[in-house]
């Protein structure tokens, strides 16, 4: 049940289809304190044995809207729906809004929850409203984008009184039928922007992206992985200045909307030296240092949690900076 393909179990494991399947669980107070999963692409069970219950919507229904008068579509998304499957479906109608989030491993609660982002676009930008159920008053209600509070890699559902209060049931997100390439990425920019002439579809957008994927990630189905282990860190302008002038040394980052700096972990951990380390069955990944890998197969969750702090204790020595893991442990 998890991308990185750690052994683990867990005291108890409920598979549900729908709010009312969700409703009679909590009456029986099965819901208190469960785990809820998605896709496990962004979960690491540090241990090979979890007591509590596990979660997991196995709902995978979805219904496209005909547009509307602006040429909007509304996809709605249970849960269950893997992510790529959504992206591919709306590339091939040549609908525009989730073609840069192609191959991103992993269903649409946790896109919702994580707020999954890649080559320039984020969940955020296409999501219109999500439907949870609230798993202490057993009441299903929908909250618009603004109301799940989208940051980076980071959304309401992150911050609540009692992890796991709110289970995301379903997505609508907002297609568009007229052209919307978003090419912030600078690959992507270079193959489309740049080439007036050649006027991207969302099957040409979707096709670039997982070609970009391949050639830096490790394909899912053979090696395990939970994506980029670490968040990029984000420091104040004075800060990464600072940063510049002690070390005197050019510190890539980019200026976020804020006018703070978003530094690349990549680059960090690549200039920390950490792309030979390894502890047990887990390694860096050598073309895209941010993600650790279970590159035995056999790696244990502990492998990976030493290997963590091997990372972050050399980037800590080497740039003073604090990396901080993507990747939720339990
Ligand atoms: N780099 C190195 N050494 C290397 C490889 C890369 O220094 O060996 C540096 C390069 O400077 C490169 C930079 O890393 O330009 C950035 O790499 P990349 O473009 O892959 O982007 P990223 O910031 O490292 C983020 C997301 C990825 C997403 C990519 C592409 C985070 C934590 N990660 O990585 O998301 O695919 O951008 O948009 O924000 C994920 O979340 O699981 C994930 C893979």
């Amino acid at each position: 049940m998890t991308t990185f393909g750690l052994p683990a179990e867990c005291g108890r494991f409920i598979q549900y289809e729908s709010s009312e399947d969700l409703r009679q669980l909590h009456q029986t107070g099965a819901l208190k304190g469960a785990l809820h999963i998605g896709g496990g692409s962004n979960l690491l069970f540090t241990t090979g044995r979890y007591d509590g219950t596990v979660l997991h919507c196995a709902n995978r229904q979805y219904n496209l809207s005909t547009p509307d008068g602006n040429g909007k579509v509304r996809l709605e998304a249970s849960a269950g729906c893997i992510l790529d499957e959504l992206c591919r479906i709306c590339a091939e109608r040549n609908l525009w809004g989730l073609e840069n989030l192609s191959g991103i491993p992993g269903e649409i609660g946790g896109a919702a929850v994580q707020n999954v982002g890649a080559y320039g676009a984020e969940f955020k930008d296409v999501v219109e409203h999500v439907t949870v159920f609230d798993t202490e008053t057993g009441e299903t209600f929908t909250l618009s984008n603004e109301e799940c509070r989208y940051g980076y890699r980071d959304s309401i559902f992150k911050h609540m009184e009692s992890p796991g209060k709110l289970i995301v049931t379903a997505a609508t997100i907002l297609l568009d039928t007229s052209p919307h390439p978003r090419l912030d990425y600078a690959p992507l920019k270079k193959l489309f922007g740049d080439t007036p002439l050649l006027r991207p579809t969302p099957m040409m957008m979707r096709d670039a992206v997982i070609l970009l994927r391949n050639g830096k990630l490790p394909d899912p189905r053979k090696t395990g992985s939970a994506g980029s282990f670490f968040k990029n860190p984000v420091l104040s302008k004075q800060r990464h200045e600072l940063m510049e002038s002690v070390l005197n040394k050019e510190i890539p980052g980019h200026v976020t909307s804020t006018g703070d700096i978003k530094l690349s972990a990549a680059w960090l951990i690549d200039q920390a030296g950490c792309k030979s380390f390894s502890c047990g069955g887990a390694s860096v990944w050598q073309t895209q240092p941010l993600v650790i890998v279970n590159a035995t197969g056999d790696a244990a969750g502990k492998d990976v949690v030493t290997l963590e702090c091997m990372i972050i204790d050399a980037v800590r020595q080497a740039f003073g900076v604090e990396l901080s893991p993507e990747v939720i442990h339990v």
